[in-house]
């Protein structure tokens, strides 16, 4: 069953994605046209043993089910007021990019940044303690456990979608540009393309004055939004995200907008995750993209971050 909270919340996002992408209206009306379809995120209803409703609310509506404002101390597992569902799009259920529909067949897997084989929910806890800033879930908690039915249905809900709805509705897939990317250039675009949601500061809007009612717009950066060992903070995996889903309702950025702005996005200060330097046992398997020390190569830090990428692909490749 679906909750209503769930619906109208959607229904919110998608009637502020027309308005904002119109630019026509101001922000104050946006609020006005959420506080109306967004309704009331509700905690109260109790869980009290792993379901698959549980689990799609806590993708959903991380913020209220287990974020850093939850009323119960011992809840608060997630370090952000950000939900799963600000990048895992439709609460996973959208195709392409950041879907999680097959995420489940793709467990357990060998992971190059734990340099060991991991099962789903030691990937839910990658996000937990990235995506989310937050701490790692019991493997066996209630919210684990549920996140994890949620996300196995969802394979299923994938068998029984006709082809036309498994196809991703998004433009053709980000093509990375051979050159690095100019801050200069992605201020820009994030000022035109940008701003009017996720905010000046790109602190981003919260939903009420409540923290844990979440975000209408999720913050890019500063305290609030993920850490510096989250994946989004790679220039190649935000660009291809953003190229493929935002301005959400409207995403038209051309491959050469969407790095600069992505790479303006990672250049703001966020939450630091400690430890980032174990990441990687083997340093040939970090991605040419991860922003963070250290590496297996003489190529610049801030090359890894910027790009040029294909320069840095070829020296391992003649390795
Ligand atoms: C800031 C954006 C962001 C948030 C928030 C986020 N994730 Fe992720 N998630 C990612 C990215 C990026 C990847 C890596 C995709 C890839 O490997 O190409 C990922 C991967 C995953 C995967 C593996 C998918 C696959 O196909 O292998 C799962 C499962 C997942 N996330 C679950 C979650 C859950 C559960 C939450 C909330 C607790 C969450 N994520 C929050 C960005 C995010
Ligand atoms: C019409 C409003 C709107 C515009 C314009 C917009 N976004 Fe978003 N963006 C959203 C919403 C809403 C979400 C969360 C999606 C959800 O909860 O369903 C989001 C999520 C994101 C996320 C993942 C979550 C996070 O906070 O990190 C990134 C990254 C992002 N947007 C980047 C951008 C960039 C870059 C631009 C400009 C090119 C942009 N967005 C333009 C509304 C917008």
């Amino acid at each position: 069953m679906i909750q209503p909270s769930v619906e109208s919340k959607q229904q919110g996002l998608s009637l502020v994605a027309a308005m904002a992408s119109s630019a026509v209206l101001g922000i104050a009306v946006i609020v006005l046209a959420l506080s109306m379809y967004s309704g009331e995120v509700s905690t109260e209803q109790v869980f009290a043993e792993p379901s698959v409703e549980f689990g799609r609310r806590l993708i959903r509506e991380t913020s209220a089910m287990m974020g850093p404002g939850h009323e119960d101390p011992a809840k608060r597992f997630s370090g952000s007021n950000l939900d799963c569902a600000s990048c895992h799009l439709d609460t996973g259920t959208e195709p392409g990019t950041l879907s999680l529909l097959l995420a489940d067949t793709k467990y357990p897997r060998f992971s190059g940044r734990d340099g060991v084989e991991g099962d789903l929910r030691d990937r839910i806890n990658g996000c937990m303690t990235r995506s989310m800033n937050g701490t790692e879930l019991d493997r066996n908690s209630i919210e684990m456990v549920s996140m994890e039915m949620y996300i196995k249905g969802l394979a299923s809900q994938y068998q029984l979608m006709g082809d036309s709805k498994r196809s991703p509705d998004e433009p053709p897939a980000f093509q990375e540009p051979n050159r690095a990317a100019s801050l200069e250039a992605g201020e820009v675009v994030f000022q035109e393309r940008c701003q009017v949601c996720h905010g000046e500061d790109g602190a981003g809007l919260k939903q009420t004055g409540d923290l844990a009612d979440g975000y209408l717009f999720p913050p890019l950066w500063g305290p609030d939004s993920f850490n510096n060992g989250a994946g989004m903070t790679r220039l190649l995996t935000a660009a291809r995200f953003i190229k493929a889903r935002m301005p959400l309702g409207q995403p038209d950025l051309s491959d050469d907008e969407a790095y600069d702005v992505a790479a303006y996005m990672n250049s703001h200060e966020r939450p630091v995750r400690a430890n980032l330097e174990v990441d990687y046992p083997d340093l040939t398997r970090k991605p040419v993209d991860s922003p963070y020390l250290p590496y297996a190569d003489n190529f610049s830090h801030e090359q890894h971050k910027l790009g040029p990428f294909e320069p840095i692909r070829e020296y391992y490749r003649n390795l």
